[in-house]
Order: structure tokens, then C-alpha cells, then sequence
């Protein structure tokens, strides 16, 4: 499949098909979060540490990799390592994470749709009550939006690279940069949006430790779609002119500026509404932040805007975030084709009926182990926890698999791949060869960056499993 492998046509078209991919609820919803309870500046200058010192690295060796064998996962760790080398398990962990990941990302989507749906049709009021969330997954409404969404995914996924995935990226992410912008305006002209400012970009130390530390390089991990198999295909797309160090550093910048920019929406509004607002007030997680606390505040909108400028407030967040998830879900799902196609010899039409087909019951499991279903509902206990379907697929591909894809890009690039990842680098890049950048990847590759994934790893293993807790 060498011969005539798609391409994206221009930098600007992968720059923001991979920026697609990274924007996403991580950014808009899971940063704000993490960035509050981890003493907001400190958290800050921890996240950027490891965007800058560990996730670029890693980004520019998944890139190598797929750009130089011009394959999907498997086909790129096969090529390279060998067919009976035991780092083909790597290329398949490469390709089932993202499609389990893809999964549970379906299912927070298809919430995000049907949410925006609803304030479009002038519901937010029932949203803004403490029980809608609950009733809503649970009804059967969930599955039109399922159906909705599934039909939009493909449309774009059908359409290929430049065509599809290149297109919607070129429309949805300048749409989503003006969005966020205008929410960023607007919520900064409302009263006491200085104290959320405060609160957001002050540094507090003495909140730093081990489990945010851990926590702003998952965040950081999991925003730059890393050990996701996504950059490895992404990169068998990419022109061999082009410099791939560069674009990474892009692609990281522009994601770290719109998660920078969407705690700077978040944190001033819920002061706005709130002055007394501290962490214990906000929620733990993304999915409560979302779908039970904004609500609320946008609702609580209404007594300067009105209901109609409060729903149009609702209805334009929930849009972006809509923007954000879809372009990230089409990068997920294009590992998996991307490996149909190559592996098996597929047409990218028939690859998706097949993907279609199994990912879309996994999503229905998923949707129905919230109480519709007892036996996936209640479905396992670890760790001391009972467990939901939903919940196990979360906790072994996106807290477990994901660093341990991380770890294994790094010792192959590193132990196994080495002049062939220097060449990769070196090309369409004349500096790269002598330059810090390069002496930096190269140490870091194989000492600093495995050790930490390593540890992270083993931490997740000990405290999800076992409920051990060695870190936090
Ligand atoms: N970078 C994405 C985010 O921050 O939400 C991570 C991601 C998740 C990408 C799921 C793709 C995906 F399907």
C-alpha cells in the first residue's frame, strides 16, 4: 500500500488535523479542571514542563515512525522490527487502544451532542437541574444521537484523508478557535470574572503534590493524543519535506494554547456567578464539570442575559466541544481503518462497515452499563471498586494501556530503531542534525522519558488493580 498512500496536501492541513486531534474535552473540559485543583499557575508551569520535555519527544517518534514505513501501527512496527518480533504486540496495542479509546469517547460525545441539541430546543433549564443527567443517559434518546453522530463520523471518515479528515479539521478548528475566543470575551466582561482569573493564573504551591504532578502529565499525555497509535498514522501522511520536529512543536503550541484558553472561559464564569467559589465547590471530574456544573452556571446566566442569551451562551460552548470531540474521534477511528486497510487489504468503505459494525456495539454497551443494563452496570469488582463496562474499557486502555504505549514507542525508537529515527528527523529539517532539539530527543528518549512512563505505569497497575497506592 506504499504506491499511492493518501497524503495530506499542505503543513497547514496536518497542522490542523493533528491540532483536531489534540483540541479535545481534555483541553476544554479536563485542563480548567485539573489546572484548579492543582493551584492553577503551578499547574500551569508543571504542564508546559512536560509538553515541552516529555510529549514533544514522544509525538516526534510516533511521527518518524509512521511517516518512514508509510504504514499504520502494526504495518509500521512490523516493517521495521520484524515479522516474528515480539514489538508486533506493540503495533497491536497501538491499534486496540485507540479503537477501545474511541468507545468511550463515542459515548461522552454523543452526550455533547445531545446536550447541545437540547438547549437548542430550549431545555436548558431541565439541564441546569441536579437529577437531568442522570435521567438523560439513561433514556432512549441517546441512541438517536448515537445514530446522528456514527452517520457524521463516517461521512468525514469515508471521504479519506484530504478529502475528509483534512477538510473538517480546516472547518471545524478555525470555527472552534473564533467560538472559544468570543466565550473567553465575553465571560471576561462579566463581574468578578477577575477573581476567576485569579484563581486561575496564580501559582499556589502548596498544592503541588504527587498525585498532580501525576495528573498534569497524564492530562499532557493524553491531550497531545499521544500512545494512541494517532501520530503514527497521522505521520505515514505527512510529505517527507516537511520537518517534523517543527510540526510537532506546532501542534503542541496550538494545543496547549486552546486548553490555556479554555480555563480562561471556564474558571472567571463559575466566579462570575459564584465569588465564593473555591476547589471543593467544583467537581472532580470532566463529566461533572460538564454535564452537571456548567449547566448550571449557564443557566444562572439568565439574570443578565436572559434565558434566550443564556441558552445561546450553553448552546455555542457546547458546540465547540462538539467540534473538539468529533475531530479527535476521527483521528481516533482512522487508526483502526487506516490498519483494515493496510493489514487486511480493505477498501477504506469496507473498513468502516466493519469498524462501524463492532465499535458501535461496544458503544451501546457502553451507553447501557449507566442502569440500563444490570449486568454491565454493576459488571466487575477490583481494587476493592465495582466497576461498570464503561468504567473497565476507561481504566485499562486510557489510565493503564496508554503510558505503557508511551513506554514502548520510546524504547523502540530509541533501543531498536535508532539510525532510522535520526534519518526520519533529519529530513525536510537541514538543522536538525547538531541541534539541541536532536541531543535533547535523543537522551531523553532513552533514559528520562521511559523511566517516568514506566512509573506512572506501574503506579496505575498497583492503585487500580490492587488498590496499592505508591504514589498520592
Ligand atoms: N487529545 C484528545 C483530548 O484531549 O480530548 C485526546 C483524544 C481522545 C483524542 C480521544 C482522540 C480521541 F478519540
Amino acid at each position: 500500500m506504499t504506491e499511492g498512500r493518501e497524503q495530506f496536501s499542505s503543513r497547514l492541513g496536518f497542522i490542523l488535523a493533528a491540532t483536531g486531534s489534540a483540541v479535545g474535552i481534555g483541553n476544554l473540559v479536563g485542563f480548567p479542571v485539573a489546572a484548579t485543583k492543582g493551584g492553577g499557575g503551578a499547574f500551569l508551569l508543571l504542564y508546559a514542563m512536560f509538553v515541552v520535555f516529555i510529549c514533544i519527544p514522544v509525538m516526534m517518534a510516533e511521527l518518524s515512525l509512521g511517516r518512514r514505513t508509510q504504514k499504520d501501527p502494526i504495518g509500521a512496527y512490523l516493517k521495521e522490527a520484524g515479522a516474528g518480533s515480539p514489538w508486533r504486540i506493540a503495533g497491536l496495542l497501538s491499534v486496540i487502544t485507540p479503537f477501545m479509546i474511541a468507545v468511550f469517547y463515542m459515548v461522552i460525545t454523543v452526550w455533547i451532542f445531545g446536550y447541545f441539541i437540547e438547549i437548542v430546543s430550549g431545555n436548558l433549564d431541565t439541564l441546569a437541574k441536579p437529577e437531568t443527567f442522570n435521567v438523560f443517559i439513561n433514556s432512549n434518546k441517546v441512541f438517536v444521537y448515537l445514530v446522528i453522530v456514527a452517520v457524521f463520523l463516517n461521512v468525514i471518515l469515508l471521504s479519506g484523508v484530504k478529502n475528509g479528515i483534512e477538510r473538517a479539521a480546516k472547518i471545524m478548528m478555525p470555527a472552534l478557535f473564533l467560538l472559544l475566543l468570543g466565550l473567553v470575551i465575553f465571560v471576561l466582561t462579566l463581574d468578578n470574572a477577575i477573581l476567576g482569573l485569579r484563581y486561575y493564573l496564580i501559582p499556589d504551591f502548596s498544592k503541588v503534590d504527587a498525585v498532580v504532578v501525576n495528573s498534569a502529565l497524564s492530562q499532557a499525555f493524553f491531550s497531545l493524543s499521544l500512545g494512541m497509535g494517532i501520530l503514527i498514522t497521522y505521520g505515514s501522511y505527512v510529505d517527507r519535506g516537511e520537518s517534523l520536529a517543527a510540526n510537532a512543536k506546532l501542534v503542541a503550541m496550538a494545543d496547549s494554547a486552546v486548553a490555556f484558553f479554555a480555563g480562561l472561559m471556564i474558571l472567571p464564569a463559575i466566579f462570575a456567578l459564584n465569588p465564593k467559589a473555591n476547589t471543593e465547590d467544583l467537581t472532580d471530574s470532566s463529566v461533572g464539570m460538564m454535564f452537571s456544573y456548567l449547566p448550571k452556571i449557564f443557566m444562572a446566566l439568565e439574570s443578565s442575559v436572559g434565558y434566550v442569551g443564556a441558552s445561546v451562551v450553553a448552546a455555542i460552548f457546547f458546540l465547540l466541544v462538539f467540534f473538539a470531540a468529533i475531530t479527535s474521534l476521527v483521528s481516533i477511528t482512522e487508526v483502526p481503518t487506516s490498519s483494515f486497510i493496510d493489514t487486511l487489504g480493505l477498501s477504506r468503505k469496507k473498513a468502516l462497515i466493519w469498524l462501524v459494525s463492532v465499535m458501535g456495539l461496544l458503544t451501546v454497551a457502553c451507553i447501557v452499563s449507566f442502569g440500563m443494563v444490570d449486568g454491565l452496570t454493576a459488571f466487575v469488582e477490583y481494587g476493592n471498586m465495582k466497576k461498570s463496562f464503561f468504567d473497565v474499557v476507561v481504566d485499562i486502555f486510557y489510565d493503564t494501556i496508554l503510558p505503557l504505549n508511551g513506554l514502548l514507542i520510546c524504547l523502540f525508537a530509541r533501543y531498536r530503531w535508532k539510525n532510522s529515527l535520526d534519518d526520519e528527523l533529519g529530513r525536510g529539517d537541514n538543522g536538525y542534525e547538531g541541534s539541541f532539539t536532536k541531543r535533547y530527543v535523543d537522551i531523553s528518549l532513552a533514559t528520562l522519558i521511559p523511566i517516568i512512563l514506566l512509573l506512572v505505569f506501574i503506579n496505575t497497575v498497583a492503585q487500580k488493580y490492587f488498590a496499592f497506592t505508591i504514589i498520592g
